[in-house]
């Protein structure tokens, strides 16, 4: 009886982790500290700076798919238009043991409308966001890492505008900060630009567009 009673209380820390949910501990961990890079792989030989980061101390809900995709909405991107997938998924090696992975989600500025504004930003083109998590055995923050860029239209073939990453990265950070709401949850943004990330510059860029080399750290708390 007593055996089982100890068995019991070491099960249970074990068990609370499975249900509740998670706390970070860390803004994020340097990709390039384990292996991994603040540029993704376009397939190309190039890739697309990591230029905003969702810390890892963020409030637990956030930090997942479909938390970000709600959060993604309060600040104004959504889901592709009608589920259709323009472009291949690009891949990131975050450095937390998981080597490269595809992007988790791609989503698109839903010009004030999560259900069919994205339809239109792939007709007039707008800012988009590549969604990476920190989530491998290794460098576990739970943080999300996002690839931002400004895109021309569609007679321009998606391709990203004249300084294209940084402006994306600003207007988004611009949207994110202070008080938002959607689906009934409301967020509080912070923002910390950090400069020893990225490379300014246009080396392994894809499209040759030069860049900062800001990153900006957002710290998001469901309020
Ligand atoms: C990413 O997805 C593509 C298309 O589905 C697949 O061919 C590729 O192997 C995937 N890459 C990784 C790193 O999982
Ligand atoms: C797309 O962008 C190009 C270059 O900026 C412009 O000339 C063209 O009119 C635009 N087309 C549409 C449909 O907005
Ligand atoms: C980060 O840097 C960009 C580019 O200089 C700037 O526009 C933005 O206001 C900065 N954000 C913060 C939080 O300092």
């Amino acid at each position: 009886m007593v055996s089982f009673f100890l068995a019991f209380i070491a099960v249970l820390p074990c068990a609370y982790s499975l249900v509740a949910p998670r706390q970070g501990l860390v803004d994020f961990f340097n990709p390039t500290a384990n292996g991994g890079s603040m540029l993704d792989d376009a397939g190309n030989g190039l890739g697309e700076p990591l230029n905003v980061i969702v810390s890892g101390l963020s409030s637990p809900e956030v930090l997942t798919e479909s938390g970000f995709e709600n959060y993604a909405k309060a600040i104004g991107f959504s889901t592709e238009c009608l589920g259709i997938h323009i472009g291949g998924p690009q891949s990131a090696n975050l450095g937390d043991g998981n080597g490269f992975v595809n992007q988790t989600v791609e989503l698109r500025q839903d010009y004030g409308n999560p259900d069919v504004g994205t339809c239109l930003e792939s007709l007039i083109g707008g800012n988009h966001l590549r969604l990476f998590i920190q989530n491998g055995p290794e460098q576990d923050s739970g943080a999300l890492f996002l690839a931002v860029s400004k895109e021309e239209n569609v007679s321009q073939g998606h391709t990203i505008v004249p300084d294209g990453y940084d402006i994306g990265r600003d207007e988004l950070s611009a949207a994110a900060i202070g008080t938002t709401s959607f689906g009934g949850v409301t967020y509080s943004t912070t923002a910390t630009n950090l400069t020893d990330l990225l490379a300014a510059g246009s080396a392994g860029v894809n499209h040759d567009i030069a860049t900062d080399g800001i990153t900006t750290l957002l710290t998001v708390t469901v309020v």
